[in-house]
């Protein structure tokens, strides 16, 4: 998918949007100790609540927040200035063209932002590289089950339930990119899609692909899975 449909593509989800939420990140985080001022970056950060919660628990946090789209930072900057928050440096940038400071940051946070990249080794290796000793990088995606028929069926839902196209990864994909690029100590928090309670357009896309394959919803609720896996560079 060519870089100027995803940027539009962003340009249009509403306001108040998130794509995980924010307690959840903050509460991984916390289960390994964390330096009393943390550098911070937030890559693909959207509409800012992840760093603007990470501000509100770190007041002292060293926090830069990126996204490609000028008009999810835009809406980001507003949120931050509705709770009060002006220690977050937002900006407008592609990863790759970002310089990370050289002393290296504590934290890092990609949260539904791998599944964009053409190259996720080269995307979990910068991130990794920018870690400070001890430093916690977090991804965070939907997670493909390893086996057949779970794997395909996912994968062709979650892919009409997203306006572009992305790429899928199972939690053994996640853990073995981020122990290629050299981190440990990987801690996961994951979570059931539930299937009960979607939005008209994406239950229909389901009900299509249940009826395609002549399934029902409780032979396919153990196969929908998102999660955030953090590892830590040692
Ligand atoms: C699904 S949203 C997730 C937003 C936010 N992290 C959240 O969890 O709510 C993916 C975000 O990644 C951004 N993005 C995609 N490619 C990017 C790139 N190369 N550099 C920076 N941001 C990018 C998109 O603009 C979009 O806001």
């Amino acid at each position: 998918m060519h870089e100027s449909d995803l940027i539009r593509h962003y340009a249009t989800i509403p306001v108040g949007t998130s794509f995980v939420r924010p307690v959840d990140v903050l509460h991984l985080l916390q289960s390994q100790p964390i330096a009393a001022k943390p550098r911070v970056f937030d890559v693909g950060c959207g509409q800012g609540q992840v760093a603007i919660a990470l501000a509100q628990a770190w007041p002292d946090a060293e926090i830069i927040a990126i996204d490609i789209s000028p008009e999810q930072i835009a809406k980001a900057r507003q949120a931050a200035t509705q709770a009060g928050i002006n220690s977050i440096q937002f900006g407008v940038a592609d990863w790759r063209e970002f310089d990370l400071p050289r002393s290296g940051v504590d934290i890092i946070v990609a949260a539904q932002v791998i599944q964009f990249m053409p190259d996720e080794h080269a995307f979990v290796e910068y991130l990794a590289d920018a870690l400070a000793l001890d430093g916690q990088l977090l991804l965070r995606s939907a997670l493909l089950p390893e086996e057949e028929p779970g794997r395909s069926f996912v994968e062709q839902v979650v892919q009409q339930w997203i306006a572009h196209s992305i790429r899928f990864y199972s939690e053994r994909n996640l853990t073995d990119l981020l122990r290629e690029c050299g981190l440990s100590r990987l801690r996961i928090d994951k979570e059931e899609m539930w299937l009960d309670n979607l939005p008209a357009e994406r239950q229909a896309s389901l009900n299509r692909a249940l009826q395609q394959h002549n399934l029902g919803i409780d032979d396919v609720q153990q196969w929908f899975w998102a999660g955030s896996i953090v590892g830590v560079r040692r």
